[in-house]
């Protein structure tokens, strides 16, 4: 794929083109952040075959539980909905109690993997292009962002259509379109993960400063993207 030519298009007009593309192969994986909804508004919308679904590790917020809810309503679309392997959290809150991703990024990583990697893992069983929200200006290791990348773990065309778009330009749309959204977006969370890992930021911090906020900045991935 040649990410120059889309560079050119809208996002609905992108999304379109992936759907000729990647026919029946096609899914956006949404965390219902600001981002995430711009891109849902524009599959739901314009009505596209692409599969949209969102990763419940079972500590997400209640206000991205109304996101789900505004949004199934407003649309009248399914939001596919990936839980852990039960057994997995079983077990490592047996082990480890409810709260281990506080006491070393390896137990942070452990925890990260069983509640969102391995279902992330399994909502793209047979997908060829995963579409995500991803911003170049969310941090310093998504800089470089393209909109067109391959996923070189997963083997599979990864899009991310927002990688150029500024937070001001996805609010704009947020407002223009009327898009449902997070609250907490209007509580000083910017990107909003689970919610023992998440806390507001205030002004001046870096995007993800909220963002598993007890650790060094270089480390805040959480395996979903490498
Ligand atoms: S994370 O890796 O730190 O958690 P981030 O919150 O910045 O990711 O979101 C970046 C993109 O990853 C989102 O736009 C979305 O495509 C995907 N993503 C993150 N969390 C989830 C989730 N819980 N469910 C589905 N997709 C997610
Ligand atoms: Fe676990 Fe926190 Fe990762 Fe959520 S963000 S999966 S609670 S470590």
């Amino acid at each position: 794929m040649n990410s120059l030519d889309f560079d050119k298009l809208s996002l609905p007009e992108l999304l379109q083109e992936l759907v000729v593309m990647f026919s029946g192969k096609i899914a956006f994986s949404t965390s219902l952040s600001y981002e995430d909804q711009v891109i849902t508004h524009h599959i739901f919308s314009n009505d596209l075959p692409i599969r949209v679904f969102t990763l419940d590790t079972g500590r997400i917020f209640p206000e991205s539980y109304s996101v789900l809810n505004s949004t199934r309503e407003r649309y009248k679309k399914e939001i596919e909905v990936y839980f852990p392997e039960a057994s997995s959290v079983e077990s490592l809150v047996t082990k480890k109690g409810p709260s281990s991703f506080y006491e070393s990024l390896e137990n942070r990583k452990e925890c990260c993997f069983i509640r969102k990697v391995e279902p992330l893992n399994r909502a793209l069983i047979g997908v060829e292009c995963w579409i995500t929200g991803l911003r170049s200006e969310h941090s310093e290791n998504r800089k470089a962002l393209p909109i067109v990348d391959f996923d070189e773990q997963r083997q599979i065309q990864k899009v991310n259509p927002l990688a150029n778009w500024s937070l001001d330009d996805v609010k704009a749309e947020i407002k223009k379109y009327n898009i449902p959204y997070n609250v907490l977006h209007d509580k000083g969370f910017v990107s909003i993960g689970c919610q023992p890992c998440t806390r507001a930021i205030k002004e001046g911090e870096d995007f993800r400063a909220g963002r598993w906020w007890w650790e060094e900045q270089s480390k805040k991935e959480c395996g979903l993207h490498s």
